[in-house]
């Protein structure tokens, strides 16, 4: 179900057309600059090093088709008509963090653009759920600086509710309501949140339940459903607020292997659809297929980052290696 302009029904686009006018673009993609906090502008050098880049990379060269299909037409929009996106949609600068005495984030470093996917990968206890739970202010971090979509993460709460509006998250455990079902579960938060007429909540739940692939599950209540049905329902959920961002922090680590693939899935074709994702996951084939960067965590600091080839292929770190081997003998 698509509207004129190629954008899927109610749900917002995750690309923008190619028409300049385009409202649903304008709406999602153009927020009013200073609306609340402190939106950045366009920053002209960013705006002209775009205007330089080269034509995206054939398929031959193993590069991935469609983020060239689908990013650099919203590029293209940005260099036409330019607005606040020419910024990473996150950028993390020297973050720190402590719990009491323990520092749990030692100066993290992450810029990431608009449509990328990063994979989060490191031991246990390095600190990659509290560094994307800083991203929605889940946790506070106490040094450095976090900006998103323009915005920077302070303690004025109008800030944190901005940043939490365009901010999905999954988590390992898919926290669904009970005594709901799964069409309730997914609209809840339009009706109550967005305050959207139950109808339009309905048929945008309806929408993204086909999306996840469970349009049929939508009657059920969740002890009815697979581990993988609901972690998928989370993932409509999250989508359901219409996120610029999605943070997904193991979301398959506590599934049976038969469903692990079908949640991949999801989100790989979430990714194709050009949402921006910061995920934490050891699902190493997800990451080498679907990742733009990944980022290496252990105590607290980002020990490499790179493309998926460089960290699978050329590690630089004695520590990357080390781990990788671990993950990637089982
Ligand atoms: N609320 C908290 N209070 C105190 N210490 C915490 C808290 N949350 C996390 N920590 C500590 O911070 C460190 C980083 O934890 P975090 O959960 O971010 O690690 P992780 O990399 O996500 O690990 P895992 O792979 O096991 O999920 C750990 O040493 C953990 O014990
Ligand atoms: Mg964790």
């Amino acid at each position: 179900m698509t509207d004129e302009a190629g954008h899927p029904g109610l749900i917002p686009p995750l690309a923008a057309c190619n028409d300049a006018a385009c409202e649903a673009c304008l709406a999602y993609h153009r927020p009013q600059a200073g609306a609340l906090g402190k939106r950045l502008q366009p920053n002209p050098v960013q705006v002209a090093r775009l205007s330089q880049r080269p034509a995206a990379p054939s398929e031959a060269d193993g590069s991935k088709p469609w983020r060239r299909e689908i990013v650099l037409p919203e590029r293209e929009g940005i260099l036409a008509l330019p607005h606040p996106m020419t910024e990473p949609i996150i950028q993390c600068t020297d973050v720190h963090k402590w719990f009491d005495h323990f520092h749990a984030l030692r100066g993290v470093n992450m810029q990431v653009e608009k449509g990328e996917v990063v994979v989060i990968f490191g031991p246990s206890g390095s600190g990659k759920s509290t560094f994307i739970r800083t991203i929605n202010r889940l946790e506070e971090h106490q040094q450095g600086t976090i900006v998103i979509d323009g915005i920077e993460l302070t303690h004025d709460v109008r800030n944190i509710a901005v940043i939490r509006s365009e901010i999905g998250m999954v988590f390992q455990s898919f926290n669904l309501f009970p005594h709901l079902t799964v069409q309730q579960n997914v609209s809840l938060a339009p009706i109550w949140v967005r305050k959207w007429p139950k109808d339009k909540a309905d048929e945008i739940a309806r929408q993204l339940l086909e999306r996840v692939g469970i349009p049929e599950q939508a009657e059920k209540y969740p002890a009815q459903l697979s581990g993988g049905q609901q972690q998928r329902v989370a993932i409509a959920r999250a989508l359901a607020m219409q996120p610029k961002i999605m943070l997904f922090d193991e979301p398959t680590s506590a599934l049976d292997p038969e469903m692990i693939k079908e949640v991949l899935d999801v989100m790989t074709g979430l990714a194709r659809s050009g949402m921006t994702m910061l995920v934490i996951t050891h699902e190493m084939g997800f990451a080498r297929a679907v990742a733009d960067r990944m980022f290496f965590f252990d105590e607290g600091v980002v020990v490499e980052s790179g493309s998926p080839s460089d960290i699978f292929d050329r590690p630089k770190e004695e520590r990357t290696k080390l781990f990788l081997s671990q993950i990637l003998s089982h």
